[in-house]
């Protein structure tokens, strides 16, 4: 009796049926039948079931304000889809079949260190003067229509390598059907840290979620092109040797979704090498490559393929505001296949980048 008494009431309350799973949810937000977001207590996060993370304080601060240049993009951030209750933070539930397929993908994912990864094309930027100390780009968000083996994404990231050892984060915009349920245009994240663990969003334990109203993998809404942008920014904070991800939001303040915090990573605590902002696709095993950007070549008009707007970056671990990347920078670019993506300096934007892919675009 009371077994059925508990199965109704967990029913009732969409709580996470696993019996013998102690987390807790407050109130369940569903975005379509396979979106569902859990409240669930900030201090109680799956991620927190970490073995690195046993004794993490969660950190709330510092939150520091970002440095708003005249050169960024407007960036148009809907809100209050998901307001969880305070105290708790929205995690998106992850069904079974998409864990394995997470798992594959983050195997394959582009490495900014490894850059021939089989079946990965890309089409980018890379600062590697290190160390660097935080990064903040605008980047375009475009929708693909694509097959369910392939996957791409745009994105900003950091990494440091050693002894053949990487550690990476990145977060930017991602359409893969395998790893989210649906062909929708997501935000993600993704980190490899220490042992070679390599994780998607909050598939499993690692990032620690902040805000109650931004989770840091949900679908990125429509809105008109000049404004559907991506503003991202990762920077290192010191004192809390965690790596802080924050939204920038066009001149309303901006919104700290959360944080890797420093115990996952084993060479990112003092910096890091590279930085890099940009493009890249997997491949179908079969080899045909997905579109890249908005699946468009660039061209002399800016506004035709996706582009990157700014990058600003942090060359000091103390500095207050980030430095821009100007057309005296020395910047590395990425592109390993020219037959069938593209990346050209752009008029008004740093640069722009994407692509249509196709059959032969190299392995
Ligand atoms: C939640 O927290 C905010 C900010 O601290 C506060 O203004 C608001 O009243 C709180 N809401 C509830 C329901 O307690
Ligand atoms: C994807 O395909 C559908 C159906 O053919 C079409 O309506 C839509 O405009 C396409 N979207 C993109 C971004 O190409």
């Amino acid at each position: 009796m009371d077994f059925i008494i508990k199965l109704v009431s967990c029913i009732i309350s969409f709580c996470l049926v696993q019996f013998g799973d102690s987390i807790k949810v407050s109130k369940s937000i569903k975005l379509s039948e396979n979106i569902i977001y859990d409240c669930v207590d900030i201090y109680k996060q799956p991620s927190l079931n970490h073995p690195l993370l046993q004794n993490h304080q969660i950190q709330m601060k510092p939150s520091f304000s970002i440095h708003k240049s005249k050169e960024q993009a407007k960036s148009k951030i809907y809100k209050n889809i998901i307001n969880c209750p305070n105290g708790t933070v929205p995690i998106l539930r992850n069904a079974k079949q998409y864990v394995a397929k997470s798992q594959y993908f983050a195997k394959k994912h582009f490495n900014p260190f490894t850059v021939e990864s089989h079946g990965t094309h890309f089409a980018g930027v890379r600062l590697h003067h290190g160390p660097y100390y935080g990064i903040l780009s605008w980047i375009s968000v475009h929708d693909l229509n694509i097959s369910g083996d392939q996957a791409p994404y745009a994105h900003i990231y950091v990494g440091r390598r050693f002894n053949n050892k990487d550690n990476v984060i990145q977060v930017g915009w991602m359409v893969n059907p395998s790893i989210f349920g649906d062909g929708q245009t997501w935000s993600y994240g993704f980190w490899k840290g220490a042992n070679g663990e390599s994780c998607y969003n909050t598939v499993c334990p690692g990032f620690i979620q902040v805000s109650k109203t931004n989770p840091l993998s949900e679908p990125i809404r429509q809105a008109p092109a000049e404004e559907r942008n991506i503003a991202l920014t990762i920077q290192k904070v010191f004192f809390f040797k965690i790596l802080h991800l924050t939204y920038v939001n066009y001149k309303k303040p901006d919104i700290l979704l959360g944080y890797w915090p420093g115990e996952l990573f084993d060479l990112i605590d003092n910096g890091v090498d590279i930085m890099g902002v940009g493009g890249a696709v997997e491949s179908s095993p079969s080899g045909r490559s997905p579109p890249m950007g908005n699946g468009h070549l660039p061209t002399q008009d800016d506004m035709e393929s996706a582009r990157v707007y700014t990058i600003l970056y942090l060359d000091q671990p103390t500095a207050k505001t980030m430095k821009i990347v100007d057309k005296s920078y020395k910047l590395e670019k990425l592109l390993d296949s020219e037959k069938c993506y593209g990346l050209n300096r752009g008029k008004k934007m740093l640069f722009t980048f994407g692509g249509p892919g196709g059959n032969s675009c190299g392995i």
